[in-house]
């Protein structure tokens, strides 16, 4: 069956020594206090190596933020899936709503990324959802069913199941405006859905489909008690142990 998971994105925040002091506090706390999920913490690549070396690997998957669409060469400052994995990692971010808005990343490039990322066996988190627009317009179903489709639906159905999916409204993201419970179980309900659609029913109940935006101690309860939402993508919260502590024992 499919494990439910938070993760921690902890987007361009943190130095190399405050994002070590983050790690370290957060993988003795839930030393002391074994969690009920699968966490995740996604930091900065420059941290990736460090923070895999500290963190007890049973206690806390390590994830990147990004990498590549391309195998090596002449990219400058670009990171590749296999330098993600050769840092201890095992899994990656890919097509967060930062990455596709600010640095236009297409469906058609993170396709690239995520045959990329299973061909060096990290295990792709990837992004979807829709803008405020698109949700008033009442077009979020067919967003982020694009999305799959175009991004993900080139899979087998055995590699798909490597995938996590991580629904995160754009609304929502850093707004403090959280997706209710309903909204929320709603679309979670459709991407399930989707995914049965394609891979069969099996595939899509063992599909791990996380919420993000605005997700908070406060919050993550009601949010993790709907039948389809298997955790959270965390963002600001993930910042400060104790919130993400907080949000980790929803369940
Ligand atoms: P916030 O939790 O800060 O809204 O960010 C969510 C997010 O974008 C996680 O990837």
């Amino acid at each position: 069956m499919r494990q439910n998971i938070v993760a921690g994105n902890w987007k361009m925040n943190k130095n190399l020594e405050e994002g070590l002091e983050l790690a370290k506090e957060l993988n003795d706390i839930l030393k002391a206090n074994k969690p009920n999920c699968k966490v995740v913490i996604g930091t900065p690549f420059i941290h990736l190596s460090k923070v895999a070396e500290i963190v007890d690997k049973e206690l806390i998957g390590v994830s990147a933020q990004n990498c590549a669409d391309k195998v090596s060469g002449a990219y400058t400052g670009e990171v590749s899936a296999s330098m993600v994995k050769s840092t201890g990692v095992d899994y990656v971010i890919l097509g967060h709503s930062e990455r596709r808005s600010y640095y236009g990343e297409t469906n058609e490039i993170l396709k690239e990324k995520v045959d990329l990322a299973l061909a060096n066996d990290l295990t792709p988190i990837f992004c979807i959802g829709e803008v405020l627009e698109e949700r008033e317009a009442e077009k979020h179903f067919e967003v982020v069913k694009s999305q799959i489709e175009e991004g993900l639906f080139h899979l087998s159905a055995e590699t798909f199941g490597k995938i996590v999916l991580a629904y995160e409204p754009v609304w929502a993201i850093g707004t403090g405006k959280t997706a209710s419970p309903e909204q929320a179980q709603e679309i979670h309900a459709f991407i399930r859905k989707t995914v049965a659609e394609k891979y069969g029913k099996e595939v899509a109940d063992n599909t791990s489909i996380l919420y993000g935006g605005s997700c908070k101690p406060s919050n993550a309860k009601e949010l993790f008690a709907n039948a389809d939402v298997d955790g959270g993508l965390i963002g600001g919260a993930a910042l400060k142990a104790e919130d993400f502590v907080g949000i980790i024992s929803a369940f």
